[in-house]
């Protein structure tokens, strides 16, 4: 299944503030090396047959390129991001704003969630992660911006403060996981809705060889992560190490580095577009040409 991702390239990255134990200001970074990493992830998505979009970055935000907490992306809704931290707060309208031009259908949060880092969907549910970013408040919005049930895992370890560093969705029947990164009631339900679920090393997990991105065939992980591949391989899924190691230094990886853009469900897309036409008539052409997108539909061709 060809996927459609929102990517922002890390022209402006840096370390000047220290929001997770990755994150050292001391430790000089690279932005052109930085870059570099982010063509070869953005390439290699290309070359999957994927559609990627960019969003411009904005210098006062350094941690931009972490595309995945700018928003979630569910069946055309965005719902917004509200971030924890001040340093990174004047993400979310800019990823708000682009989504919308983009077509898709904006909520504004009012409870603290970091986007996609800590909204995960797999197999008709979102698996939501707290303890650091993302709010419980948050979970329960989600759940009813997307009529969805949200289960509610607790983290426990600040090396994996966002669900995406301890948790990656590799099909919608599949997860992989380090478990010592969760409480020991959501290592319990993990267990429970995931039997069958890849159990990550603690060495896979500390190179953050979690925040990996599955299409369902392929899935683009950090190289380090030499077991999860062999682990992803067996399973029938293929691997493919991308390097991401200058990224890590902000304490992201590949996923961080993308934001999922789920449009709406082919039926309901159609039915809002019957809907739409058929108030236009007679005024409007009655066609649907003149009301501007679908709400989630794709408004930028694929390349
Ligand atoms: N420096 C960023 C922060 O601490 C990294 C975000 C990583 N993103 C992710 N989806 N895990 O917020």
């Amino acid at each position: 299944m060809p996927q459609h991702f929102l990517m922002c390239p890390p022209t402006h990255f840096t370390v000047s503030y220290q929001i997770n134990p990755w994150m050292n200001a001391k430790v000089a970074t690279d932005a052109d090396r930085a870059v570099r990493q982010w063509q070869v992830l953005r390439d290699t998505y290309l070359d999957l047959g994927h559609t990627v979009d960019v969003i411009d970055p904005l210098p006062q935000y350094p941690d931009m390129v972490f595309a995945a907490n700018g928003a979630t992306v569910i069946d055309g809704i965005a719902y917004s991001a509200k971030f924890r931290h001040n340093e990174r707060a004047g993400e979310a309208p800019a990823y708000l704003d682009w989504l919308v031009a983009a077509g898709f259908t904006p909520v504004h949060a009012t409870e603290t969630n970091e986007g996609e880092g800590d909204l995960l969907h797999v197999g008709g549910m979102i698996l939501a992660g707290t303890g650091f970013r993302t709010s419980t408040a948050a979970h329960h919005e989600a759940q009813e911006v997307f009529g969805l049930p949200v289960v509610s895992l607790q983290l426990v370890d600040p090396h994996f403060y966002h669900l995406d560093t301890a948790l990656t969705v590799l099909r919608e029947d599949l997860i992989a996981y380090y478990p010592p990164a969760f409480s020991t009631g959501s290592q319990r339900v993990l267990a429970r809705l995931f039997p069958d679920a890849i159990v990550a090393t603690e060495a896979d997990a500390g190179a953050l060889g979690l925040n990996a991105v599955s299409d369902g065939t392929h899935v683009v992980h950090a190289p380090a992560a030499t077991n999860l591949a062999a682990q992803i391989r067996e399973r029938g899924l293929e691997p493919i190490a991308v390097d991401t190691s200058e990224l890590l230094k902000g304490g992201g990886g590949a996923k961080c580095c993308t934001l999922i853009l789920r449009a709406a469900d082919d039926d309901e897309a159609r039915a809002a577009a019957h809907v739409t036409s058929r108030q236009l008539a007679p005024g409007g052409t009655g066609n649907g040409t003149d009301r501007g997108p679908v709400p989630g539909t794709r408004t930028h061709p694929a390349h």
